[in-house]
């Protein structure tokens, strides 16, 4: 394996947005941060000094880290935070990931502007599986902006138990784009290219709070891997991506001569599934540029679904197929060993007496909850992988299993659910698994307190999602459930979109010795308690267990 190395140094700098100038965490001062290139099979090495006056841990979202935990990065869950002054080394380990994936911090809501792309090209001497070689490939990042400080937003949202305040404005690359009152082209990130070539574009949305359509005026766009897996390529006007996903998609610029515009919008714009978390007015611009026309015209728009048009969004994500090929095979467990229930919920949890006045549902805390317990991180002592791997889990808090079933059944997807549903339980409630388990988890969203969609977020393991559908999964019907699965060529993802009011089904082979975090990747929830944690035993065989620690593990 061929080795890289990066020095990413957590620091505060200034940036200016919306007219407005603040403060931010940054990795080496730059937002969005630096992009990390490898190769299919490469390990790369992330030397982090933390510069800045707070803990941080960083993320790579997708990589599966195999048998290697200990470099993954949820803060108390893979290991204890990175002190300001102290440093850490990761090992990124790429081992059958190939195609757009990203980076993040993984410390409260740092994330927000602690970010990067990572573009995973084939290993040596291997080609893309479509014929014609990019002109230049170029990371996509779409994000939010909040004209205050986000430390204060987390803050105050976890003080009140109320709602978190929405951004003032989602990004490309950093830039909210010219719809914007008080921002001029100076910070509209800009695309030049080139006619008659083709561009890769890397499309993350390292969003907060929404999934975003995407698209460019005039542009078809070809999508050709989804969380750096190779799909059947299909052509669309617009994608769809969901918070935390990835998406590879190639752009054919016109013909000289085909077009006479040489300036075009490309939008992202939110899909509200909670109008309450998202501004209306929210959507970000950026200009795709052909560089042979010095003159300046008024660029021309895209279409893009309506905020609130899920349907849409379910069409695109439907269309998402493994490529299948003899060279990217699909691996899906045809039998199943181990099925898990989890109902999504968002909660409320009683509000205490002395405290007040409590600003969420009822006068009570907002929380959220995988089949009505809501997670209780740790926050010091040690981190749940570092506890399990000295045997010690239950110094960390009271183990409790996850259940695989919701602790009572009705219409999760009803109208009105009784009040009394949303109340959760909070526990450090964890799943354990033999390792080589086969397990299919079914995803079922509820509509206590409205609903919501859930972008669940798995580390450490890529899975594919057999199954999906709107109201409730109808369990008796499962066994029979085949011909509504598909086990040929389902998309493996890291991250997948649970509609609101609907279910999706994923399967993955529990081969990954480890302690892995599993969480909706919408910040309020996860904040919210929405997670949890897999943990995958070790095996007989020598390759079946997890790595020692790193000599160098920050401690809490
Ligand atoms: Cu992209 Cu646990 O996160
Ligand atoms: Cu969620």
């Amino acid at each position: 394996t061929h080795s890289r190395s990066y020095n990413f140094f957590i620091k505060e700098s200034n940036h200016t947005r919306l007219c407005h100038e603040k403060t931010i965490l940054t990795v080496n001062g730059q937002f969005p941060g630096p992009t990390i290139y490898a190769r299919r099979g490469d390990v790369v090495v992330v030397n982090v000094y933390n510069q800045a006056r707070t803990n941080i841990t960083l993320h790579w979202h997708g990589v599966n880290q195999p048998r290697s935990p200990w470099w993954d990065g949820p803060e108390y869950i893979a290991q204890c935070p990175i002190q300001p002054g102290n440093n850490f080394t990761y090992k990124v380990i790429f081992s059958e990931e190939e195609g757009t994936l990203w980076w993040h911090a993984h410390t409260g809501m740092d994330r927000a502007t602690v970010h990067g792309a990572i573009i995973i090209r084939p290993s040596h001497g291997k080609k893309y599986p479509y014929r014609r070689k990019p002109h230049k490939e170029i990371p996509i990042i779409l994000g939010e902006w909040w004209k205050d400080d986000i430390r204060k937003v987390l803050a105050d949202a976890v003080s009140t138990g109320g709602d978190f305040q929405p951004s003032d404005a989602n990004t490309i690359n950093g830039q909210p784009g010219d719809l914007f009152p008080c921002s001029s082209d100076d910070d509209t990130f800009t695309l030049p290219v080139k006619h008659g070539k083709i561009y890769m574009l890397h499309i993350i949305n390292a969003a907060l709070t929404n999934g975003l359509f995407f698209a460019i005026a005039g542009h078809p766009l070809t999508v050709v891997s989804s969380d750096a897996s190779y799909t059947k390529p299909f052509t669309v006007d617009h994608i769809f991506i969901d918070a935390g996903q990835t998406m590879t998609v190639l752009l054919k610029a016109r013909r000289r001569g085909h077009s006479r515009a040489g300036r075009y919008y490309m939008a992202a714009r939110p899909l509200a599934t909670n109008p309450q978390a998202t501004l209306d007015n929210s959507t970000a611009t950026a200009v795709l540029e052909y560089s042979i026309h010095a003159v300046r015209s008024q660029p021309e728009f895209p279409t893009l679904p309506a905020i609130n048009d899920s349907s849409a969004a379910a069409a695109y994500t439907a269309r998402l197929r493994s490529l299948a090929s003899k060279e990217h095979p699909a691996d899906v467990p045809r039998s199943v060993d181990e099925h898990m229930l989890v109902t999504l919920a968002v909660n409320e949890i009683a509000c205490a007496p002395k405290e007040a006045p409590c600003k969420g549902p009822h006068g009570n805390h907002f929380a959220a909850s995988l089949n009505n317990i809501s997670f209780e991180t740790p926050h010091g002592g040690d981190s749940i992988l570092g506890a399990y791997y000295r045997s010690a889990l239950r110094g960390v808090g009271k183990k409790m299993d996850l259940p695989d079933n919701p602790p009572s059944t009705f219409n999760f997807t009803a109208d009105d659910l009784p009040p009394e549903l949303a109340l959760t339980a909070r526990a450090m409630s964890v799943k354990v698994l033999a390792y080589g388990t086969a397990v299919e988890v079914v995803l079922q969203g509820t509509t206590i307190l409205g609903g919501d969609s859930h972008p669940i977020h798995l580390h450490g393991f890529s899975f594919y999602v057999v199954g999906r559908g709107l109201g409730n999964f109808d369990r008796h019907q499962h066994p029979a459930a085949g011909a509504m699965y598909n086990l040929v060529d389902p998309p493996h993802q890291n991250t997948v979109s649970i509609p609101k009011n609907g279910w999706v089904a994923i399967r993955f082979r529990a081969v990954n010795p480890g302690v892995w975090f599993m969480h909706c990747h919408f910040e309020r929830h996860m904040v919210w308690g929405m997670e949890t944690v897999f943990i995958v035993k070790d095996g007989n065989t020598r390759g079946a267990k997890v790595m020692p620690p790193p000599p160098n593990m920050p401690s809490c």
